[in-house]
């Protein structure tokens, strides 16, 4: 069997392949649609509901009609919503940033200081984690399931422990996981006690319409959630357009009451006039004409992704169904599969993949510190190369999962 194995595998790696199945990324014919974006607004938009758009004034929280479109993505309100420039890692860490150094809106003081901790999902964005760390916060890991954030994990933590300043996770198609909140799970991360009275719940929403399937779930807004719960200054909502429109050159928003992003606008116009508006309308124009707006861009951009999240499923049950060796998620949107080996032999293989021209995210990228305690995660990301790689990458790493697992 082995020998059989490693034949197959050195057969691979004579065939110098260059396969990447790491980068969280669009394929380019996910961009291709938003192409019409780059001429649609001419110098006769200039003007919208009387801001020149080429000019400062306008405010922090962006352009009317931007706020309005957010509002849709993010189920909530347009007084709830501030958008900003290209990135929502960008305005989270911008809040965080703050947070400690003055603390939130409601907080008694900074929270660098208290020694803060924050609540994370694993397995989860290793994005957050190093932005988490580097900022000084202690990590608290949660696992995450089909209902989001092991509830009774969290409500212990939080009520147990004042240094717990809140969570971190992705609420919708979750990354990597693919899982999304249940009511049940919002309804008590709104209502839970909290030891910090200033616990906060920070939602990144990055996924939050990128449905795969046309039956997809009804995720609760956790914004209206709190809302019903009394702690309407619990919840910060952020999303963008980094995988609707560009990656990296779109817009970015974030929802909260408004007596939280009346405080946050007053610091944020310390930083800057405020964000680009021909951009926000751009996108604004761009998606209000798109054959059914946001919904209908989303579906086209389903259609190009959903074979390939199919096609990782089906080499997966065809390679590892039944043997034992492997489980991996299967999401009904967002970008990631997330894979765990039965065995603790994720790192090696990953490295075996490498070998035979298969790049896959490191071992341990969605730990805290990039440390799986069972060295068995491995996250999948099959969006951005063409249909017929990911299968022939996909038949490597099942390859690999047989190879190292001996
Ligand atoms: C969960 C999550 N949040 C945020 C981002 C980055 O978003 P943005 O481009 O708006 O900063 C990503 C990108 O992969 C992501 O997966």
């Amino acid at each position: 069997m082995r020998e059989e194995l490693q034949k197959k595998f050195d057969e691979y790696k004579a065939l110098g392949l260059a396969l990447n199945m790491q980068r969280g990324q669009p394929g380019d014919d996910n961009f291709d649609i938003s192409n019409p974006m780059l001429t649609i607004a001419g110098k006769e938009d200039m003007f919208v509901s009387g801001i020149s758009l080429r000019n400062y004034p306008g405010g922090v929280y962006g352009l009317k009609e931007a706020r309005e479109l957010f509002a849709e993505m993010l189920k909530v309100k347009p007084e709830e919503v501030l958008c900003g420039n290209n990135s929502s890692l960008m305005m989270m860490s911008n809040l965080l940033m703050w947070a400690m150094l003055k603390g939130l809106r409601n907080s008694s003081g900074p929270w660098a200081g208290q020694k803060p901790k924050m609540i994370v999902t694993v397995p989860g964005y290793d994005r957050h984690f190093l932005l988490l760390e580097t900022l000084g916060f202690d990590m608290v890991t949660v696992p995450i399931g089909p209902d989001g954030p092991d509830m009774d994990r969290v409500e212990s933590l939080a009520a147990s422990d004042s240094r717990i300043k809140g969570i971190l996770f992705v609420p919708t198609y979750s990354n990597p996981t693919g899982d999304s909140i249940s009511l049940s799970t919002a309804e008590r991360l709104a209502s839970m006690e909290c030891a910090a009275p200033d616990f906060t719940i920070f939602a990144d929403d990055a996924y939050v319409i990128h449905h795969l399937a046309e039956n997809h779930p009804d995720v609760p807004s956790l914004v209206r959630v709190c809302e019903e719960k009394g702690n309407r200054d619990r919840i910060f909502v952020f999303g963008s357009t980094s995988k609707v429109t560009y990656a990296g050159a779109g817009v970015a928003a974030m929802a909260s009451s408004p007596e939280n992003l009346a405080w946050y606008a007053g610091l944020l116009g310390t930083q800057y006039i405020g964000p680009n508006k021909v951009e926000q309308y751009r996108h604004v124009k761009f998606i209000r004409q798109f054959p059914g707006g946001l919904e209908g861009l989303m579906k086209k951009h389903a259609e190009l992704l959903k074979p390939k999240f199919e096609a990782v499923e089906e080499v997966l049950e065809r390679e590892l169904g039944g043997t034992g060796l492997a489980r991996w998620t299967i999401p009904h949107g967002g970008y990631f599969i997330s894979l765990d080996t039965a065995k603790p032999v994720a790192d090696r293989v990953v490295k075996l993949a490498a070998e035979a021209g298969v790049s896959l995210t490191p071992a341990g990228a969605t730990y805290p510190g990039g440390r799986d305690p069972n060295n068995s995660n491995i996250r999948l990301a099959p969006t951005r190369p063409p249909l017929g790689e990911v299968r022939k990458a996909m038949e490597i790493v099942a390859l690999c999962i047989k190879l190292a697992s001996e």
